[in-house]
């Protein structure tokens, strides 16, 4: 396994690789790994003759009063837990290098930004989606991976993907979590015991959603009141960042849950924001 931090060399690599037939696997990260990105990598590893995994704690996608400064850095365990799943390079830039002097490129959409996420973290998806333009012009991957967990993420690179016809496929995986339910994030580390046990209401919240829909519930609106009050009586210093139900795809709030929806959560626990969500097929 290679750990290249210029970004000249990864694109050289991924061309040789190109010209001699190989085909490359993506997994974009900002390290800190867990089992939710090593999914995606065993994915990439099956299908793929090349795997590059990407560590950058991209400054772009973080607002001002975010946490990219204390954000989890810990290259040397992610890179032993690299090597035993058979990934081929470590792509590990420096800002500097991704974001010289004079940079002044972005890559913005229109609407699936501005719902969810996009409403509290101003400018995050315009960082997203900028990065990960970057990197796909740098890996040339053939198919990238992406965690449901964050699922606007997702819907947002294949959008870009499309509406700019990059010449890659980029496939959604499953929600990892642990065994109590709680989805995996590098920021659980944040987290104190007890805090960590006050996070389970987002899962919880996910599992009440689902016995309400499963017994016929289908007004979001008496929904969402249902999971606030919940929220609020289980966990008073919980803070609600949103509760909503929305259209998959399109990521617009709905009224009556039919079709591909998506209930999705933002809550603070202290100080850490934490993020789940999950989709519902209905007739
Ligand atoms: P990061 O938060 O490190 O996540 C990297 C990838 O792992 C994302 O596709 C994310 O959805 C996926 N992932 C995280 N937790 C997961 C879980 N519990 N189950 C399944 N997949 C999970 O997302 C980013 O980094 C960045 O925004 C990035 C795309 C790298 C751009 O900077």
């Amino acid at each position: 396994m290679q750990v290249i931090e210029k970004v000249r060399e990864m694109q050289e690599l991924a061309r040789q690789w190109r010209r001699e037939g190989y085909s490359i696997g993506f997994v974009p990260t900002m390290g800190a790994l867990h089992e939710g990105h090593l999914s995606l990598v065993r994915e990439a590893r099956k299908h793929h003759d090349r795997v590059v995994v990407s560590i950058f704690v991209n400054p772009l996608q973080f607002g001002p009063s975010e946490d990219y400064n204390r954000y989890p850095r810990t290259f040397e365990e992610d890179k032993a837990l690299l090597i035993a799943e058979g990934v081929d390079v470590i792509f590990f830039p420096s800002v500097e290098d991704l974001y010289p002097q004079n940079y002044q490129t972005y890559v913005t959409l229109e609407r699936l930004p501005e719902h969810l996420c996009g409403l509290s973290r101003p400018g995050h998806f315009r960082g997203v989606a900028t990065v990960v333009t970057k990197l796909f012009n740098i890996v040339m991957p053939h198919e990238a991976y992406f965690g449901k967990k964050d699922y606007q993420q997702f819907r947002i690179i294949e959008r870009m993907v499309q509406d700019l016809n990059m010449d890659l496929k980029v496939t959604p995986m499953p929600i990892v979590r642990e065994h109590d339910g709680l989805a995996m994030s590098s920021r659980n580390r944040y987290l104190t015991p007890q805090e960590r046990q006050k996070a389970l209401i987002l899962f919880r919240s996910l599992e009440l959603a689902s016995d309400r829909i499963q017994k016929g519930e289908r007004d979001a609106f008496r929904l969402t009141q249902e999971i606030r009050k919940f929220i609020q009586r289980e966990v008073s210093e919980a803070r609600i960042d949103y509760v909503s139900f929305v259209d998959a795809k399109t990521l617009e709030d709905i009224k009556t849950l039919s079709g591909h929806v998506l209930l999705a959560l933002a809550v603070f626990i202290g100080t850490t924001r934490l993020i789940d969500n999950r989709e519902f097929f209905l007739e």
